[in-house]
């Protein structure tokens, strides 16, 4: 029975969540391995459309279990939110396992992150204001407060103290804010506790266990391979690794036990915040895109930058996460366009390159080089196996899959659970 490994192979919103829900009944543990509530994975089912930012896709399917992972930045308040909402709903989250190693994002985070943001001005990364860099910086800085910490009130205390102190100086002295009350967060904290305990636990034992028993385990990656604090487009990064190395980090697995590694993509591109985008469109091309495809954020609301399919962000995506394959989405979404454009390299100083470039600098300067495909004008969003698609919708497919080195498992023709054609079986 496999481990699969879901990641972004762009910017992200490629429709990782959908892909996750994709595999069903047949999974039996789903697990969030990076990242916090700046993801927003949005699925619908049976015409009902949930939003999650911190639970794994697997908490819509009956008995597969959700589990966060140590690697996930929780913020306890926005975790239990998200619970309450589903059960209001009538979904069950009593499976869910929340590792005791998960760092906790607190308020202060959010605090940090704002104004560090405000303090960079026109440099800012345009970050989601959800405290996710701070709380990683912490992590390695080794002032994080774990989810197993908020059991111990010694402890939690003193670590709080360690990591409020240096915050506040930070707050006060260079960002004239005011300093925060280490007893309110103590008090919120241990307010947290008693709902949180039923859920902690040793979830890399459980998750090695599970695969020891031959269950089928999927790791949900949250933002995207160019959105990756090692080999994205830093420093307009998030501040985790979500590519599918990050999985055995995230997770407490080790590398030999993961058997395919699934990319997500769009059939154009979107990204959102700041950060060098070859292919964006800043015409009415580009506003026809947002519109089609809705592409406004599911965490902040805000417009999503749209452009053409980039072929070279395919294969670097393919390259750094091993994907042995590619879900295409939103297929439906070029359903009325006569000619798509397709970036199959880049020009850079004069200079041809089909690879993504060694610097930033480099990539910063990089301009499209475009094949265009004939469009097919039709809606497709009933297809369900490939040869109901058009010609020219088959043929834009098989070109993409072959720029991009990598086999497709699948494409979504709208948002819905059934509006997908299935290519190669996952499981
Ligand atoms: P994620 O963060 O990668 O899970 O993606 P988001 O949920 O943020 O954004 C993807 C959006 O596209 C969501 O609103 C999905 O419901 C929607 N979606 C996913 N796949 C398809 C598809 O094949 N066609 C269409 N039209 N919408 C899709
Ligand atoms: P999902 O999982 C798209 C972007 C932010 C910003 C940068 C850093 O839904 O694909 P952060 O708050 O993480 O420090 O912001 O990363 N970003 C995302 N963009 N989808 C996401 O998640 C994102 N999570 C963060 O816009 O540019
Ligand atoms: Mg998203």
């Amino acid at each position: 029975m496999p481990a699969i490994v879901i990641v972004g192979a762009q910017w992200g919103d490629e429709g990782k969540g959908k892909a996750t829900d994709q595999l069903g009944e047949s999974v039996d543990y789903c697990v969030r391995y990076q990242g916090g509530n700046n993801a927003g994975h949005t699925i619908v089912v049976g015409g009902e459309k949930y939003a999650l930012h911190l639970l794994p896709s697997g908490v819509l399917t009956p008995d597969c279990i959700p589990v966060i992972g140590n690697g996930v930045v929780v913020d306890v308040a926005v975790l239990l939110e998200e619970m309450k909402g589903l059960a209001d709903r009538g979904i069950d989250t009593s499976r869910l396992l929340v590792s005791a190693n998960a760092h906790l994002v607190g308020g202060y985070h959010a605090t940090v992150d704002k104004v560090s943001e405000r303090f960079l001005g026109k440099s800012k990364i345009g970050t989601t204001g959800r405290g996710i860099g701070p709380a990683y910086a912490d992590k390695i800085n080794r002032l994080g407060v774990r989810v197993g910490d908020l059991f111990e009130e010694k402890i939690l205390r003193d670590k709080l103290e360690g990591a409020l102190d240096q915050k506040n100086h930070l707050l006060v002295k260079v960002y004239n804010r005011r300093a925060v009350d280490i007893d309110e967060v103590l008090l919120e904290f241990k307010g947290y506790a008693e709902a949180l305990r039923p859920y902690v636990a040793d979830t890399s034992l459980v998750v090695n266990q599970a695969l020891d028993a031959g269950e089928t385990v999927v790791f949900e990656g949250a933002q995207a391979t160019l959105l990756d604090v090692d080999h994205g487009t830093y420093p307009f990064v998030t501040s985790s690794n979500p590519i599918a190395g990050g999985a055995c980090v995230g997770a407490g697995v080790g590398p030999t036990r993961i058997d395919r590694v699934v990319g997500v993509i769009k059939a154009y591109t979107t990204r959102v915040g700041s950060g060098p985008f070859p292919t964006e469109l800043l015409d009415e091309d580009g506003d026809r895109l947002r519109e089609d495809g809705a592409e406004f954020g599911t965490t902040t609301g805000r417009e999503r930058r749209c452009g053409w399919y980039d072929a070279v962000v395919a294969r670097f995506a393919a390259r750094v996460n091993g994907l042995t394959d590619l879900f295409l989405t939103k297929l439906d979404i070029l359903d009325r366009w006569e000619r798509i454009p397709v970036c199959v390299g880049y020009e850079i100083g004069g200079v041809r390159h089909d690879e993504m470039p060694m610097t930033q600098t480099e990539f910063h300067h990089a301009k499209p080089v475009y094949e265009f495909f004939d469009g097919w004008m039709h809606d497709i969003s009933g297809a369900r196996e490939f040869t109901d698609l058009p010609p020219n919708a088959q043929a834009y497919v098989r070109a993409l899959e072959q720029m991009s080195g990598t086999p497709f498992c699948g494409i979504g023709v709208g948002p819905g659970r059934d509006q997908s054609i299935p290519l190669r079986d996952l499981l």
